[in-house]
């Protein structure tokens, strides 16, 4: 597999965090320390942050997404933001089925395609994230569960809008518990992702798809993960909220 055949990226998943005074600071902060990146680099960011980190951002290199869009384009779903919206407004990326959604929120495979659908009709890349559980993996059934997960979450989705899907590797028991993967488990499971993408397009589809991995990634191991051959940068959660440690794992991308 010929990594130059594709782009690193890393992405910052704020989660429930910042106000727009806040993200304002922090995107202001990451701006200049990123500014030399030599891989993509996204944050991604609640949605009442969006106009300002947009704003922010502006002649940046720093991308902006959502943290999650719904598969309706409008209609009565109180509290819930449409890919069109976010579209409307200038973002670029949006997660869709981060482990989060899917635990606390009821996200499945089905709703995350659905999303996934509305996301590339409205112009959006989507990260997509996919990954297993302690007890999954301990059951030793993570391979056919990620492949399971990306198929389904791919469905109706053409070759040639794949070009717009990054897909996050996020083993669950490694998300906000200091516990990261090895670069091996990483690299093994990022590399059967591309090896059913192979399988359900082609083997230029899998060359060209950017797969991340995501959990506890921080500036201490992101230089052995990014190393990886199947692991095309991160998705960071906690160290993306820190504008020193974020820019940190960029520059480990942007050498790795
Ligand atoms: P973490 O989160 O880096 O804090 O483990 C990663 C994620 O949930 O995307």
């Amino acid at each position: 597999m010929n990594k130059a055949k594709r782009q690193a990226v890393i992405a910052g998943n704020w989660k429930m965090n910042k106000t727009p005074a806040e993200a304002k600071e922090l995107i202001e902060a990451i701006k200049p320390l990123v500014a030399d990146a030599n891989c993509g680099v996204v944050c991604c960011v609640p949605y009442v942050d969006l106009s300002v980190v947009l704003e922010a951002a502006k002649g940046s290199n720093i991308g902006v997404g959502a943290e999650n869009c719904h598969w309706a384009k409008s209609g009565a779903f109180t509290g819930e933001v449409s890919a069109e919206m976010l579209a409307s407004m200038g973002v670029q990326y949006v997660i869709i089925g981060h482990s989060e959604r899917r635990q606390y929120f009821g996200e499945t495979d089905v709703t995350v395609n659905q999303r996934v659908r509305a996301a590339l009709d409205a112009g959006l890349t989507v990260i997509l994230c996919v990954g297993e559980s302690l007890e999954q993996r301990e059951q030793g059934v993570t391979s056919e569960l990620v492949a399971m997960q990306t198929k389904i979450a791919l469905g109706g989705v053409s070759k040639d809008e794949l070009s717009r899907i990054i897909i996050a590797y996020e083993p669950i028991w490694a998300i906000g518990t200091g516990k990261t993967a090895t670069s091996e488990q990483a690299n093994e499971v990022c590399k059967t992702i591309r090896e059913t993408i192979a399988a359900v397009y082609d083997e230029d589809a899998a060359e060209a798809m950017t797969i991340q991995y995501g959990g506890s990634m921080k500036p201490g191991n992101a230089a052995e993960l990014v190393a990886q051959p199947d692991v095309d940068g991160g998705l960071i959660g906690g160290a993306s909220l820190k504008a020193e440690d974020f820019a940190a794992i960029v520059k480990a991308a942007s050498e790795g």
